[in-house]
């Protein structure tokens, strides 16, 4: 019985990335340890919760994925401490009232994982837990059973030696994937999940959930912009008719709802959902149908910002309006960076002139922070880190990720994924005191360090718990609408309207001042609400915002503390 028809309030959720956010022991990788030793500063910005990815047993070279690959759920990955170190870690966090969201990778385990040793000889228990289907037979060869492609490279199927049949994996080959169309599989799932929910964790980021059931026919995908061999054999050259994104992950994410529902104390699920059909575009129609009020999780991450420039103010207005559109009862959750892809301020800063780059990126997050629903911040990008450049700053020899083997150092993911500076008079800006840390921390980092913007009053790490605080100090923010209003270039605006509160966000997305009179965006009711006064010139500086609220009719403007006077407020 689903608990309430009710939207979770949105969240702001700060990301760990376990192996290079802070060493604790001093062996060169990040730990739990570690993450328990920064929780003063991750309660400092301002955030609801943490999400950590994945801490659990996984292979320890490329074929673990980071983590990504799981060998056994119910262990602690030694390399990032022991069990004692975890409940440590969430009791630590309770009491400093932050809730913790553990990494629930749903669509595959690792190769190594006791269920896939035991389907691959045929037990009966377990033969049916992986996608194992037979080759077909092509020009006198064995081939693969289908034209699924792995979203790393290569077929999405191996052959496996042992059981004489090939296994699917949507990713390496060292991640099987999970045949989650059976029940069974569910079953088991869903009780490796009870054992963290029954240890206090307050829910999980659920990962690659439209990859978690497929066809069981196997039939082929079409290729999206031709017909085979003229097209590139590459999972995003597919719409993913087949091979994923199938009813019936919605009816398993049902069951995860109703485990999550039978807890006294609220669990909370976001999914990550950031493929659409068509080959990855536009993921939001797909991301949507996971939010279900009854029987959906609370929220789905997309990355539907992540290409955007402060040159795409048009882009961005869309964005706007489809996320109104697929969710009109709220469940988005914006993931501004992410272990997965390249750091922000180096997109945000794209096209932008260097020495307007800083306050370029300070106003995308004003808008990202302002957008309907939940946030992820990814460590680091309160700093505005930029992406590490491979080879230049991590050599090719200390790659981790293996997608740089599988796809090209253009693929690889280490670039976003380098350690946390804290301190940038200490050995390896703070992270680690070892000589060989997880991966190096690229000079750039250095004078960006934790101690270095905690002195300067301007620095992005103090503007961005200031965005965070005001950010909670409206509630006008924590669900309800978005509507873009129509403001020619550069201004950027919309309101945001929840139960009779309304905010007016209004960005000047260029490098030069410009003025607007409200007249030019509001109508004569919306000018009244917002105390705003026809033909009044409202200047902003370059890239800078302009905040106005209005609470309920009839309620007293409460001063919000954090929030600052309602005036127009100078680029940052
Ligand atoms: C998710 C994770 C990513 C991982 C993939 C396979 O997208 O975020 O890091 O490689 O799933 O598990």
């Amino acid at each position: 019985m689903a608990r309430s028809a009710k939207r979770h309030p949105a969240e702001v959720i700060y990301q760990v990335y376990p192996s290079s956010f802070n060493d604790a022991n001093g062996d060169g990788q990040g730990d739990i340890a570690g993450i328990t030793q920064k929780l003063d500063y991750i309660k400092s910005l301002g955030v609801d919760s943490i999400w950590i990815s994945p801490v659990y047993l996984s292979p320890p070279g490329p074929e673990g994925d980071g983590g990504y690959a799981v060998s056994d759920y119910r262990q602690i990955d030694p390399r990032y401490g022991t069990m004692q170190d975890f409940k440590d870690l969430l009791k630590e966090a309770h009491a400093r009232g932050l809730r913790v969201y553990t990494d629930w990778v749903v669509a595959h385990t690792a190769n190594d994982h006791d269920w896939f040793e035991k389907s691959r000889k045929g037990d009966p228990k377990y033969k049916d837990y992986y996608v194992w289907a037979d080759g077909k037979q092509w020009n006198g060869r064995t081939v693969p059973p289908n034209n699924w492609k792995s979203v790393f490279g290569g077929a999405a199927w191996t052959y496996d030696q042992e059981r004489g049949q090939y296994y699917l994996h949507h990713f390496l080959k060292s991640q099987p994937a999970l045949n989650l169309n059976k029940k069974e599989v569910q079953d088991a799932v869903l009780d490796e999940m009870k054992f963290w929910l029954d240890m206090g964790v307050d829910g999980f980021r659920v990962d690659a959930l439209p990859f978690a059931t497929c066809d069981e026919k196997l039939r082929d995908n079409p290729w999206l912009y031709g017909i085979w061999p003229n097209v590139k054999e590459q999972w995003d050259q597919q719409r993913f008719d087949h091979s994923m994104i199938q009813p019936q992950t919605v009816d398993f994410i049902a069951r995860i709802r109703a485990l999550m529902d039978g807890y006294p104390e609220k669990k909370t699920t976001i999914g990550e959902a950031t493929a659409g059909a068509e080959g990855g575009l536009n993921p939001l129609p797909v991301a949507a149908q996971y939010v279900d009020l009854q029987k959906g999780l609370d929220m789905s991450y997309t990355w539907a910002v992540n290409d955007i420039s402060p040159k795409a103010r048009d882009r961005l207005a869309d964005i706007v309006r489809a996320l109104g559109k697929y969710f009109p009862d709220g469940g988005h959750c914006l993931s501004v960076g992410n272990h997965d892809i390249p750091r922000t301020f180096s997109r945000t800063a794209a096209n932008v002139p260097p020495a307007e780059a800083l306050a370029a990126h300070k106003q995308m997050m004003e808008i990202f922070f302002t957008l309907p629903g939940s946030v992820i911040l990814y460590q680091g990008e309160e700093l505005a880190l930029e992406q590490a450049r491979i080879p230049l700053d991590i050599p090719l020899d200390k790659l981790k990720d293996p997608t740089a083997q599988t796809q090209g150092l253009d693929a690889c993911r280490d670039g976003s994924r380098t350690p946390m500076p804290w301190d940038g008079g200490k050995p390896n800006a703070g992270f680690s005191s070892s000589n060989d840390p997880y991966l190096p921390v690229p000079a750039a980092h250095v004078p960006k360090a934790v101690a270095a913007q905690e002195k300067d009053a301007d620095s992005m790490l103090r503007f961005m718990r200031k965005l965070i605080a005001r950010r909670k100090a409206r509630p006008a923010l924590e669900a309800g609408t978005a509507t873009v209003l129509n403001a020619g270039a550069p201004l950027f605006a919309y309101l945001r309207e929840n139960g009779g509160e309304t905010l007016l966000c209004a960005f000047n997305m260029s490098g030069q001042s410009f003025s607007f009179k409200p007249e030019d965006i509001l109508d004569d009711a919306t000018i009244g609400r917002l105390s705003l006064q026809k033909g009044q010139t409202v200047t902003l500086a370059a890239y800078g915002s302009f905040f106005k609220d209005a609470p309920p009719q009839g309620v007293k403007a409460a001063p919000a503390p954090q929030s600052p006077p309602p005036v127009i407020r100078k680029a940052v």
